[in-house]
């Protein structure tokens, strides 16, 4: 168990990986400072960033989140999609894109010819961020917070380097204004290829539960629709080059 043994202060209660956290790192006293930094292993995969992600506590989401949902695909896949954090259903499965968002996710991907298993998908942030409604019955879904993002931020640099995408695909304004700058737009630049050093071909375009939030059937056939076109524009990308995606 990642803190058995350890007697924590008010200050270093949020890193207490002490199971999978090298013993000589030494733990930043601000909040605000705290990262998942210290828990990459020294020689990252897929499968133990996975391992070690399951017991971070970089930030305080953890304690309301039933388990780490880190990133899934295939590690040689060309196209990596990043959204904001796992929903409700994401939490309790253990897995990223499963809920309503996930499956428009998957009805665009097909609509314009990507397949999921050819992909790598995962999170600005890997624990659910919720508030109980005023019931006390649902759980409802809460943005992430800027140290929640920078906390977590380690794990999906880590998920790069590891799957090296030829195309990033930042689903929704929380990941694009983290990976791509703050001031950062989707409204105005979704669906435009971006300058980025995180992979050679850099989009943002809408997240999918914008777009079952529309207010009517016809509005959602349309922003279904453009989400699509949006996704079709990395299709050429994808299959110029050799790797299998
Ligand atoms: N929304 C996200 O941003 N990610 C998920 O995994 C599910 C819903």
């Amino acid at each position: 168990m990642a803190n058995v043994g350890m007697a924590p202060s008010s200050h270093d209660l949020d890193l207490r990986c002490a199971d999978v956290m090298p013993r000589a790192v030494k733990i930043s006293h601000h909040k605000s400072q705290q990262t998942a930094a210290p828990l990459i292993p020294p020689k990252p995969t897929i499968a133990n960033l996975r391992t070690a992600a399951a017991g971070c506590k970089a930030c305080d989401l953890w304690e309301r989140a039933t388990q780490t949902v880190f990133g899934e695909g295939s590690v040689h896949a060309k196209v990596v999609f990043v959204g904001e954090q796992p929903g409700d259903r994401e939490d309790l499965a253990g897995h990223p894109f499963v809920g309503p968002a996930g499956r428009l996710l998957d009805q665009a991907l097909a609509e314009a010819g990507i397949a999921r298993n050819d992909v790598y998908i995962t999170n600005v942030v890997k624990h659910f961020n919720w508030a109980p409604d005023q019931r006390g019955k649902r759980r409802i879904h809460k943005k992430p917070r800027y140290w929640e993002i920078n906390a977590c931020r380690p794990w999906l640099d880590a998920e790069l380097a590891v799957v090296k995408p030829e195309v990033l695909v930042c689903l929704g304004a929380t990941a694009a204004q983290a990976l791509l700058g703050k001031d950062f737009s989707v409204l105005r630049r979704r669906g435009e290829l971006v300058k980025s050093s995180l992979a050679p071909h850099v989009m943002a375009t809408v997240h999918p539960s914008s777009i079952l939030r529309a207010i009517d059937d016809e509005s959602r056939r349309q922003q279904m629709q453009a989400f699509i076109e949006d996704l079709r524009k990395i299709v050429p990308l994808i299959h110029k080059v050799g790797k299998a995606a």
